[in-house]
């Protein structure tokens, strides 16, 4: 995956019920499936040379999902939190859980922390896990906590990552990949999406594997990003 060295790419991955639903399975074991594409792209964006993952596993709109679909989903997290950090060391993946934690569960606060804690010193990637996790929320809550001279829009950009439990600040997202068919933010990285480049697929999250990304960075290279200016001055 030539060009892809450097990148933030941040994943919505939506379509794990449908996928679970067309085989007259519970929506739980589409969650389960998953994981499993979790893992299969964070190891082809760390062997890409991609700089920062960042994934929406849950956001603050989905507490109002039924309760047993909460409960499996937020285990989940902890069971991929506890079975992946060791891998993610292995392979030099830093782990960062972005979005709110007040309203977690203990247990689950405290594997974060271990897995932030263990994968501290890496360096390869980052992998930004976002749970609990509402851009409007963060921004409204940045503001809230802005000096009353106002900010420059980095100091901004630095209070946003602390509210959000990510610093180091790691900079805006390069390309925005959706799969399962729809297409919107949902409430995700606004802020940093400012310049993104947007890319939707029809795919299912379960069966998003690495030709499929390869599918989304050529998309992405033949983009031509100009950032509000003319062509010629961003080469
Ligand atoms: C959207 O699909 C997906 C979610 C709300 C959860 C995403 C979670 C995972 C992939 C597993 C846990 C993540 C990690 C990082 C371990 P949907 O349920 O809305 O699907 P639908 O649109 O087909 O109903």
């Amino acid at each position: 995956m030539s060009g892809a060295g450097g990148l933030h790419i941040a994943i919505i991955m939506d379509g794990n019920g449908r996928w679970a639903q067309r085989r007259g399975m519970p929506r739980s074991a589409g969650h389960i499936q998953g994981v499993k594409a979790v893992r299969r792209i964070v190891e082809a964006c760390a062997h890409a040379g991609i700089r920062t993952l960042t994934l929406y596993a849950f956001s603050s709109d989905n507490w109002h999902r039924p309760g047993p679909e909460v409960e499996s989903l937020l285990k989940l997290l902890r069971c991929y939190l506890s079975t992946e950090t060791r891998r993610c060391r292995r392979h030099s993946i830093r782990i960062n859980v972005i979005g709110r934690r007040d309203r977690l569960p203990g247990g689950l606060v405290s594997a974060i922390e271990d897995s932030e804690r263990l994968t501290a010193g890496c360096s390869r990637m980052r992998l930004r896990i976002a749970v609990d996790y509402s851009s409007k929320h963060s921004i409204v809550e940045a503001a809230r906590r802005a000096p009353r001279g106002g900010l420059s829009a980095q100091g901004f950009q630095d209070l946003l990552a602390q509210v959000d439990h990510s610093l180091p600040e790691c900079g805006p997202v390069d390309l925005l990949i959706r799969t399962g068919g729809e297409q919107r933010l949902s409430d995700f990285l606004l802020w940093d999406c400012a310049y993104a480049e947007l890319y939707f697929t029809g795919h299912l999250w379960p069966d998003f594997g690495e030709s499929e990304l390869r599918e989304a960075l050529a998309e992405f290279s033949r983009r031509q990003r100009r950032f509000g200016r003319l062509l010629a001055e961003t080469a």
